[in-house]
């Protein structure tokens, strides 16, 4: 690699408060890409809680579970149509509980409360009545399908071990699962196997090497039954919290080219519950510690290389249906849009939110369909940053969190896009960017500031921010505008702001910005 090419762009922000001025440096590498995300990098999960799941004295999922929710609401077509495709994972906690109604299976009930049984509910059943209504919608909307199947059919308690399941995976309801999917011509990209089974597992867990057998069953399953290697769903696992042992030796037994994806949780923000989360939340260094799990599973996936590489195929933040107070404002958004940017930076392909709809987390408000403010977030993530991910350095202030990938949407010229998060609380920032370029790789990029850079074309500026400063607040404004469905329940246009490119880029004090600057010349984005 040329070295001298390595142009970066660096980004001056300026504080100016009555004490004192601080300068921010951010600088972008603009040459070579650290990271490569799937297309369709924001996923969001339905989840097969009923009505009955509660936690901390009130029970937030209403009709929102896959085996009861409205599938024809407007409001709920349309905000999975704006993404035009959304990626979608079925599963979640009962899944490891679900049968499907087809074949031998002729009993096919709903969950029912059962303190004896997992997660205090009986096992509950698909009926393929229910399935052929899903796919319906997911055929409708577009969704990329990723369907997590139930992994402990055919294992027992074992009598030695509190917790553990013993004995191997039974694929015979799982074939008849499939075939009966394929029959009806549902595609689906993927197939997961578990939930929270790994490591310590959540209620119920598996030993690695019995995991890593029985996904070789899987994988071999899926080969039989979709002989064609293009519309062969992907095998993902193991779909629980980063183990490091657990993991290796799952992934060793395993062996190569069984197991596409690996797939990991991340709840990082603790109990829903925690009164403190409002702090937590804009805590850099708390944020931070996160990322030594990314770190961890992207090293397990640099040593197995799994085709699909390393997707976070569930993460809520907050535990147990999430934070009632926090997960549906404004202000989760700077833990939520933050892990987009740091699981890209850590080269993860796929990021799955806990949930679309259903408990405090969601996308949409679970009785309304009426998107929170992570859901606007969200789609602006998805149409406007690339797949490319660039490094990006900035040590002079934590409180700023930058990360930036080259743009989506080629227009005239490839640029990049980036997303600003916080800043401060009380002041707004002014950027101006300045370029940098590399004589070495040992040199520091702060230390060879060139001068600013000057770009001709305006910029494309989406500015989000908490109605009336309000960050607890469940609406948020797009450049001003209130962020609400239309009459027809249509997500509103989000249109961006163009500034000049003379300007320097103004960043209000607690908001969200992602801006497209098309004429940076950025090599890995060319
Ligand atoms: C929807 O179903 C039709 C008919 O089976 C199929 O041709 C089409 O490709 C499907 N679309 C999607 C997005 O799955
Ligand atoms: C699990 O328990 C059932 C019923 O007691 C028994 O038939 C089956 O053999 C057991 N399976 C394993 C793997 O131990
Ligand atoms: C959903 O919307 C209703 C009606 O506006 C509101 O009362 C409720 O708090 C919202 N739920 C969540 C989890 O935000
Ligand atoms: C946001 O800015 C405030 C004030 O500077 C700071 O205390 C907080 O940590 C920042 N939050 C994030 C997520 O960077
Ligand atoms: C920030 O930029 C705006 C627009 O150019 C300008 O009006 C304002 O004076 C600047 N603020 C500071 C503190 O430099
Ligand atoms: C941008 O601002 C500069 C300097 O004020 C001005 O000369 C130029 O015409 C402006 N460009 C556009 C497209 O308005």
């Amino acid at each position: 690699m040329d070295l001298k090419c390595i142009f970066s762009l660096a980004i001056l922000v300026s504080q100016i408060s009555l004490s004192s001025t601080q300068n921010v440096n951010v600088v972008i590498q603009g040459a070579t890409s650290i990271g490569e995300t799937d297309d369709n990098f924001v996923c969001a999960t339905l989840d097969w809680w009923p009505t009955e799941k509660c936690n901390y004295n009130q029970c937030p999922w209403g009709k929102a579970g896959l085996l009861n929710l409205d599938l024809k609401k407007k409001g709920l077509i349309n905000a999975i149509k704006a993404f035009n495709p959304l990626r979608i994972k079925v599963g979640g906690s009962l899944q490891d509980q679900v049968v499907y109604g087809v074949g031998g299976v002729k009993n096919c009930p709903n969950f029912m409360k059962n303190e004896d049984s997992l997660f205090g509910f009986s096992q509950g059943c698909l009926p393929m009545e229910r399935w052929d209504e899903l796919n319906k919608i997911f055929n409708q909307t577009g969704v990329k399908v990723t369907f997590g199947l139930n992994a402990l059919l055919g294992r027992n308690r074992s009598q030695i071990e509190k917790g553990l399941w013993v004995g191997d995976w039974k694929s015979q309801n799982a074939r008849d699962f499939m075939k009966y999917t394929i029959s009806k011509g549902y595609k689906v990209d993927s197939y997961e196997f578990g939930n929270q089974l790994s490591g310590a597992g959540m209620s119920a867990s598996v030993e690695a090497e019995q995991y890593g057998k029985d996904i070789v069953v899987l994988k071999n399953l899926v080969k039989e039954l979709h002989p064609d290697p293009k519309t062969q769903p992907k095998v993902l696992g193991p779909s629980g919290y980063y183990d490091e042992k657990w993991f290796n030796s799952f992934l060793e037994v395993s062996g190569h080219d069984v197991v596409d994806g690996v797939t990991h949780h991340i709840y990082n923000l603790g109990p829903g519950d925690d009164p403190n989360m409002i702090t937590k939340i804009q805590d850099p260094s708390y944020l931070n510690q996160v990322a030594r799990t990314y770190k961890g599973v992207l090293n397990i996936v640099n040593k197995f290389k799994p085709q699909s590489g390393a997707w976070v195929s569930e993460s809520g933040g907050a535990l147990h249906g999430g934070a009632k107070d926090l997960s549906p404002t404004f202000a989760d958004g700077f833990w939520y849009l933050d892990q987009l940017g740091m699981a890209s930076t850590y080269n993860h392909k796929v990021f799955c939110r806990q949930t679309l709809i259903g408990g405090n987390y969601a996308l949409l408000n679970t009785t309304t369909s009426i998107p929170n403010p992570d859901y606007y977030g969200a789609l602006l993530w998805h149409r406007l940053m690339g797949s490319t991910v660039l490094a990006v350095t900035q040590e002079s202030n934590p409180n700023l969190r930058v990360y930036a990938h080259c743009a989506k949407k080629k227009v005239s010229q490839p640029g990049i896009s980036t997303i600003f998060i916080n800043l401060s609380k009380d002041s707004s920032f002014n950027v101006t960017l300045s370029n940098y370029e590399h004589q070495s790789r040992n040199s520091r990029s702060t230390d060879v500031a060139k001068p600013e850079f000057r770009g001709s074309k305006d910029r494309e500026e989406y500015h989000l921010a908490a109605l009336a400063g309000n960050i607890q607040g469940q609406i948020v404004l797009l450049n001003d505008v209130p962020m609400v469905p239309t009459e027809t329940f249509d997500i509103p246009t989000m249109e961006p702001k163009l500034v000049n490119a003379s300007m320097p880029i103004s960043i209000a004090a607690h908001s969200i910005v992602y801006v497209t600057i098309r004429d940076f010349q950025a090599p890995a984005c060319a």
